[in-house]
């Protein structure tokens, strides 16, 4: 197995490995590679939904979703990330990862991790995009970190409450259900959270989730979080993942946040198999 650092900003690649035979003392080396580079894509995987999810709950115990219309059809342990319909109906989530997010931090115990297989791709377009939040809570000017040290950030699943996102046009007709409906209680998380294996400060907070600070009004709130996510979006911060058929990216959701950017042209399809791990209360 080789570990290769894919990029300034974090990620590696792992190549000379089939994840779905691995002994023990391998699953400790990746468990430390993950942790020092945050992200790891692991490259020629062709793994069935099983074989996935026994990788995954290597980790940690493996959530379904609450996007219950979007599971797999055999394991609701895998959610689909997919732009294909079947009798007019898109069967997976196509708009998962239209903004930049770290999993279901809208949660009161967000993800911990998540993994995601390519099984089908377009000709071109369908990257992902990782940044790394250790680096954006370093790199943050200082009269800004001061502006958050010791805040909650308030995180909605719903996108009717969230000024910075729209409600993708295919969901318009359904939108209270799909969205205001389904949210669970919001997430309310320290904006400046503690790694609970590394011990080390990242941000958490991104558009998809974060609709503002707790006990602040939002006209002191709004240009804050603007000023944080424009510091995101650094290019020093981020790698852009082009898939190939077979990767699976594991990412961890307690120092990173991804965004999917799409680009994928008409009739093409896109299809992942993604699993992820229940996280702690963030602290
Ligand atoms: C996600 O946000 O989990 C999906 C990302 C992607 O589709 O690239």
């Amino acid at each position: 197995m080789e570990v290769t650092r894919l990029s300034f900003a974090l990620g590696a690649e792992v190549t000379g490995i089939d994840v779905s035979d691995i002994d023990a003392a391998t699953y400790d080396v990746i468990h430390e590679a993950f942790l020092e580079h945050q992200i790891l894509v692991f490259c020629d995987q062709d793994l069935t939904p099983q074989q996935q999810i026994k990788f995954s709950e290597h980790y940690g115990e493996v959530e379904v979703h609450l996007a219950k219309d979007h599971l797999h059809p055999e394991t609701d342990k895998v959610i689909l990330i997919s732009n294909k319909r079947v009798d007019g109906r898109y069967i997976g989530a196509v708009s998962a990862g239209d903004y930049w997010h770290s999993d279901l931090s809208c949660q009161a115990q967000p993800n911990l991790a998540s993994f995601l297989l390519a099984r089908e791709l377009p000709a071109e377009g369908g990257d992902t995009g990782f940044c790394n939040q250790y680096a954006a809570l370093e790199t943050l000017p200082d009269d800004l970190r001061q502006q958050i040290e010791g805040r909650n950030g308030i995180h909605t699943f719903n996108r009717m409450r969230n000024p910075r996102v729209k409600v993708p046009e295919m969901h318009k007709g359904d939108a209270k259900m799909r969205y205001a409906d389904r949210a669970p209680p919001d997430g309310i998380h320290p904006i400046i959270r503690t790694h609970p294996e590394t011990g080390r400060k990242a941000l958490y907070v991104a558009h998809r989730f974060t609709v503002g600070i707790e006990n602040m009004p939002d006209e002191e709130s709004r240009p804050i979080l603007d000023a944080i996510f424009e510091h995101q979006l650094n290019d020093e911060l981020i790698y852009r993942h082009k898939w190939q058929l077979g990767d699976m990216i594991m990412w961890d959701n307690r120092c990173t946040t991804h965004h999917a950017y799409g680009g994928i042209p008409a009739g093409q399809i896109r299809h992942m198999h993604r699993t992820s791990l229940i996280g702690d209360v963030p602290f």
